[in-house]
């Protein structure tokens, strides 16, 4: 039986235990993208919470199209390295480690500073409509396809927030490829309408993850830890499936490996869910079968189904969102055996800002406020 509790070694990081705080945009930043006091109040307080390593919320990458929301941080200049750097180091003081999450919007784009034109593998919109949580436009825009020069300044993008993201203490990097931002975009069979080498075979929309993951790769050297968070679905189409099924996500996984990966984070409604064409297998029993990388698991982890879920993929992480939210400190309070809250997404309304959250703490009188 795995105990979860205990100090681990992941990707050569020395972690207190294998609880990880899933990333979560909190749209909290100054409008320059700089991380603020109240950010590093906040991921202070999970690190106090317990939590063996924290993943940051999707942070931008360079100063083109890669931003998606207003006060999202960003990773692409000084002044945002420093305030980073005062992030890592109060997360460091507690005990904890911290890998930052780079991330490339895509057409999932509601706002940016740089620029109002969405850039996307092809001209297609995402499903649904956008998130209320992070800002109050209505409709998606509709992107411009990538060309060659806009796909290599966005792989410039991720190479240069890997360097300050190094720079700033942070303890290793996670590429955001999921749930419909850019890189998976470029895997997406409904995004991804392109017929040049980035486009049509699974081998070719991989392209685009495996130069980020190089380049990243070779921007950072051979021993720091980098990985990517995969998914199928989008955040406003959790159902897509590859067509490619279980059988293309292997090949998936083993090209980010190839390509200088130690890890992979696989995201889902559910850790075990069976969303794979052609197979009966979860992303992370996927995953777990590919040998020399190594597996975060997340999608509705509980103080009911953690210790299961760690039994069942030896040597993984467990990576935790709502039922963090609802309780910064669900790692001490599991020690403790204390009981655990559930979220009320009235925290989050009517956006998920870190201003809510405190009003609602307020109101509801709790203990962990930020
Ligand atoms: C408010 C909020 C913001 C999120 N932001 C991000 C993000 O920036 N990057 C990301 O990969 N996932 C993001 N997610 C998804 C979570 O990391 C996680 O995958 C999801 O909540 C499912 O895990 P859970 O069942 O433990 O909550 C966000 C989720 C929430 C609730």
């Amino acid at each position: 039986m795995t105990n979860v509790l205990e100090s681990t070694e992941f990707t050569s990081v020395n972690l207190a235990n294998r609880f990880v705080l899933a990333p979560m945009t909190r749209t909290s930043a100054e409008a320059d993208g700089t991380p603020t006091h109240l950010m590093a109040q906040q991921y202070e307080r999970y690190a106090r919470g317990g939590f063996g390593l924290l993943i940051t919320e999707g942070t931008y990458t360079d100063n083109q199209a890669s931003q998606g929301y207003a006060n999202q941080p960003g990773l692409i200049n000084f002044e945002q390295a420093n305030g980073w750097r005062a992030i890592v180091e109060r997360v460091h003081a507690a005990g904890s480690r911290i890998f930052v999450q780079l991330m490339h919007a895509g057409a999932q784009f509601q706002a940016n500073r740089f620029t109002s034109q969405p850039l996307a593998p092809s001209a297609v919109v995402p499903k649904g409509a956008p998130l209320g949580l992070y800002g109050d436009q209505k409709e998606w825009l509709t992107p411009k396809a990538m060309t060659e020069a806009d796909i290599r300044h966005a792989i410039e993008g991720f190479r240069q927030s890997a360097r300050l993201a190094r720079e700033a203490g942070f303890d290793g990097i996670e590429l955001h490829g999921a749930n419909g931002y850019l890189l998976n975009q470029f895997l997406s069979t409904h995004f991804n309408q392109r017929d040049d080498q980035y486009g049509g075979t699974l081998a070719n929309r991989l392209r685009l993850v495996e130069e980020v993951v190089r380049a990243v790769r070779e921007e950072v050297g051979p021993d720091y830890p980098v990985g990517i968070r995969l998914s199928q679905g989008t955040v406003t189409d959790p159902d897509y499936q590859l067509p490619e099924g279980q059988a293309g996500f292997e090949q998936i996984v083993v090209a980010v490996r190839d390509a200088g990966a130690d890890f992979v984070h696989t995201t889902d409604a559910e850790v075990n869910r069976q969303a794979l064409i052609g197979g009966n297998d979860s992303l992370a029993q996927v995953v777990q079968r590919v040998p020399g990388i190594g597996l975060i698991v997340n999608g509705g982890i509980t103080e009911q189904s953690y210790q299961e879920i760690a039994n069942q993929y030896q040597g993984a992480l467990l990576a935790v969102g709502k039922k963090a939210l609802a309780n910064p400190d669900f790692v001490q309070r599991l020690k403790d055996g204390k009981a655990l809250d559930e979220l009320d997404f009235a925290m989050l309304q009517p956006k998920a800002t870190l201003a809510n959250e405190q009003a609602w703490r307020a109101r509801n009188d709790t203990t962990a406020a930020v």
